[in-house]
This record gives structure tokens, sequence and C-alpha cells, in this order.
């Protein structure tokens, strides 16, 4: 039976939704049917197709009690839309479907993992969430909710766990047939950790361990974790909030993290080696991964961030997008994400210079745009070894997205103080790079209407920001001080 509020959320994104020209939206990222979109949710493979929900508030541009979007792909790229999948419509989640993930049933069926919320007053009379885990089970269409829901509880947390903050499960089924979930949750010195469930059926669940916990040192609460192995070490991702700042790594506010260790489920568990930010630019968060039929790991993520939601046109009938899916490596210990290949299916007009000699400010034929994809190599050149490279992107008279790279600092900059934000919040970002072995820097930028990426050395770094720029400024030009070598390759993305 489809509850009024589900019924009511999708009558609101049918008569609105195909109202939005898609000229005023992203080409090819992703946006919600009308409203508000934030993290991406059951990112998973279900029928042979790639499916994709989202945190999302068809009412309004701005958070709101949660239902998920839905969306699905063939090729991570073009998206068909979807009626409205979940809707806080139950006692146990009536204020909010939080995030989580989704999985294919042996028997053909589709099996949502949610987050319930529900308000409850606390001891001081103050409303506080308490959030418990759900589960839905359709046919990638229409799903209904488990009547014995929740399905994970207070009762189920290890000691010191909270039940306040207890959210975001991301499921997986292994070949043995078991299931398993990574949920958030707040220790008991009141920062995050991740906890580790197993299931034989997805409806009866039992703890298994806490795999990792900040300990106060990367951030408060750890939400939206993910956990699997890559190139013969295994990852987990969190996105922890109230983070200070460490170097140029991690910025303050909510950020990205990704653990690198090994993991041995009968022993020691997960055992952190490395850590870093998942991306490095300004808008980027939450991130969820699946693993397609052909054994690659494909991570999508809300291309936004909490700090900076308030940085938004007056009026936007929708609000919120996804990145650009993103394949996932390890090399040399570090995550490495690139755009996914299927993206170059939609590359046309190629124009390349090689050996272009930048000693001030160069503009080249046929290099502008805003549907792009371009990769930029830059090398020294002479004896006037460059202090700086800038490459400016979404350019016209009045604004400008600039990508500038120190080469004695090592270190790259993303500024977007003039791609037409209405708000006095952080524009910049700054992270460390390192040339390739042979003194090259390639920087693979991906431009969108309302959005820059920027994926370094082949995928060494990552980062993301939006920009709010009019359509018109498409132009690009290269800036050194001193001189550099550079070769430029590039594409019109066209999606007719
Ligand atoms: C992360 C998050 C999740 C939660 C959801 C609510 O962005 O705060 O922890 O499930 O958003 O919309």
């Amino acid at each position: 039976m489809r509850s009024e509020t589900l019924q009511k959320a999708r009558d609101f994104e049918n008569q609105y939704g195909p109202h939005i020209p898609d000229e005023e939206r992203p080409a090819f990222h992703v946006t919600p049917t009308i409203g508000w979109m934030n993290d991406p949710n059951g990112f998973s493979f279900y029928n042979g197709e790639c499916h994709l929900f989202y945190q999302y508030h068809p009412y309004s541009d701005e958070w709101g009690p949660m239902h998920w979007g839905h969306l699905k792909s063939k090729d991570f790229i073009r998206w068909e839309r979807l009626p409205a999948a979940l809707a806080p419509d139950t006692d146990y989640d009536g204020s909010g479907c939080f995030s989580g993930g989704a999985v294919e049933l042996p028997d053909g069926r589709q099996l949502l993992m949610y987050t319930g919320v529900r308000r409850e007053r606390n001891a001081d009379g103050f409303f506080q969430d308490v959030q418990t885990q759900c589960i839905a089970v359709g046919d990638g269409l229409d799903y209904e909710k488990y009547e014995g829901n929740p399905v994970l509880d207070a009762k189920d947390l290890p000691e010191g766990g909270s039940a306040v903050d207890f959210r975001d499960p991301k499921i997986w089924r292994e070949e043995d047939g078991t299931y398993y979930a990574v949920i958030g949750n707040r220790a008991s010195d009141s920062s995050g950790m991740i906890l580790l469930y197993r299931s034989g059926d997805a409806v009866n669940w039992e703890f298994v361990r806490v795999l990792d916990a900040s300990g106060n040192q990367y951030g408060k609460m750890w939400e939206c974790p993910d956990f699997f192995p890559l190139d013969g070490s295994q990852v987990l991702l969190t996105s922890p909030q109230e983070m200070v700042t460490v170097g140029l790594e991690f910025h303050a506010g909510h950020g990205t993290l990704c653990l690198i260790g090994d993991y041995d489920p009968q022993g020691k568990g997960f055992v952190r080696k490395q850590v870093q930010a998942i991306d490095y630019g300004l808008d980027f968060y939450a991130p969820q991964t699946l693993l397609a039929p052909d054994g690659r790991r494909i991570m999508i993520g809300w291309m936004q961030n909490w700090n900076t939601i308030g940085a938004k046109p007056d009026y936007c009938r929708w609000f919120g997008q996804m990145s650009v899916p993103r394949e996932l490596s390890i090399r040399d210990g570090r995550l490495f994400q690139m755009p996914v290949r299927e993206l170059e299916k939609y590359r046309r007009q190629r124009i390349s210079h090689r050996n272009i000699l930048v000693c001030g400010e160069v503009n080249l034929p046929g290099i502008c745009g805003r549907l792009v994809d371009m990769t930029v190599t830059i090398r020294p050149a002479g004896h006037d070894f460059y202090r700086w490279f800038r490459i400016h992107v979404a350019k016209d008279g009045e604004h400008d997205t600039i990508i500038r790279y120190r080469p004695d600092q090592g270190t790259l900059k993303l500024d977007r103080t003039r791609s037409g934000l209405p708000y006095d919040i952080v524009h910049t970002r700054s992270f460390l790079v390192r040339p390739l072995a042979n003194g090259e820097l390639k920087l693979r930028i991906i431009l969108d209407r309302f959005s820059v990426e920027v994926f370094v050395n082949d995928g060494e770094e990552a980062a993301s920001a939006v920009i709010y720029t009019r359509k018109e400024a498409e132009a690009i030009s290269f800036e050194a001080g001193g001189t550099a070598l550079m070769d430029v390759e590039k594409y019109e993305l066209v999606f007719e």
C-alpha cells in the first residue's frame, strides 16, 4: 500500500519537476527532480542497471523531512528519473528516512536499508532524534516497508554507543550469502565510530565489532560510512562532522575521510595504515560506492557541503548535485579517483595543442566552453622556471574560476571567488600535489554548467566545487609567472 505521504510527494514531483528547463540544470550531474537533495543513497546495481537514490525534500530548496528520490542509469552519465521511493510516513521514521544503502536479494527483489528518525523528548524536555535502522523491499520502483521495522535499534548498540547518532547503514552481500552493514555511530568520548553488523537474511542483524573510531582526532560524528576491499587493501570511507583544520589535508567543518588499511575479519579486524581526505575541493560530502558487474569500484558523492549550502542563488527550483561518478583504485597506498570511463563516450570535437610556450596569458583557438573535458599538462621550459601557473575557466569580463599551481610550494588552489556565488563564504581551497616523475603536472578538468571538478595526475587528488557563473562565461585561458610548456587536449561534452 502506498502511503498518502509518498503519493503526495510523487504527485508533487510529477506536477512541478518537468517545469524545470534542461538548460537550468547541469547537463550530466544528477540533480533532484524538484526541491532539495543531499547524500547519495542505495548506489547499487539492480536488474543489470545502476540505481541511485538520494536524500530528498521535494517541497522546497531547503532540507526538510527526508524522502528518498530515485533514478537509474545504464552508463552512470545519463539518468532516468523514477518516482520517489520512500517517504517519512510511519511512527518509526516520521521525522525522516535518512541515508542508507540497497542490495539485490537472491529472489530478484531489491532491499533498501535506511535510518528511520523519530522525535522524542529527552530528560531536559528538549526534542531529540532517535535513530534506528529499517528496511523496505521492492521491485525497483515501489517499496514496501517491513512490518517488523526497525531491524536495529538501541539494544543492538555496543556499550557506550549512541541511540541519537546511529545512522547511514551501507549494506552489501558477500559471496557466501551473508549480508553486512556498516553504520555510523558516536562513542562514549562523543566522537565517531563505525559499527559492523551481520545478517543471514538482511532482516535479523547482529553486532559484529567496532571497525574504527575517531578518538576525537578526525572530527566528531562519523556519517555515511562505506567499507570495501580495493587493490589488495581495505578501505573505510566516512564523512566526519566538526573536523578541525590539519595542514592542507583536512579543512574545518564537514569533511571527508579515507582510511586505508588491512582487514582480518577473524582476527584484529580493520587496521588503518594511511589516512587522507577524499576530495580536496569545496563541495564534496557523504560519498558512497558500488561494485560494478565488471569489477570496478565506483564512487559518487554529494557535490555540496553542509557548510556551503547557504550560498545559493535567491530562488532555486532544485538544489544539490552529485559529483561525476568516479572509478577508484589504490596506488602507492593512496586513493586514486578518475571520472567513469563512460564519460568519454560523450566527448566530441577533439582539439589538441602541444608544446605551447606559456609566458604571460595565452588563449588558444577552440579552447573554450562550459561542457568540457580538458586535460592540461604543464612542464618547465627554459631557464625562467615558472613560479606559478593558472588555468582560468568559466570566464568573462566579470567571472573567473581559477586553478593555480605553485611548484615551489607544491600546492594547487581552486578559487571560485568570482564564480557567481552571492555569499561571502569560503571560496578557495589549497591542497598539496606533487609533480609526476618526469616533472610534469597533469590536470583533467571537467566542467558542467554548475560545477568544476579537477583530477590531478591521473586521479591522485580530486577537487570539486559548485559554481553559479552565468552560462555565457565560457572563455578559458592559461597564464604563467615565468615560462612553462603546456599540452592541452579538450573535448566538448555533448548529450543530445
Ligand atoms: C549526511 C547526513 C546523514 C543523514 C542525512 C540526513 O549528510 O547528515 O548522516 O542520514 O544527511 O539527510
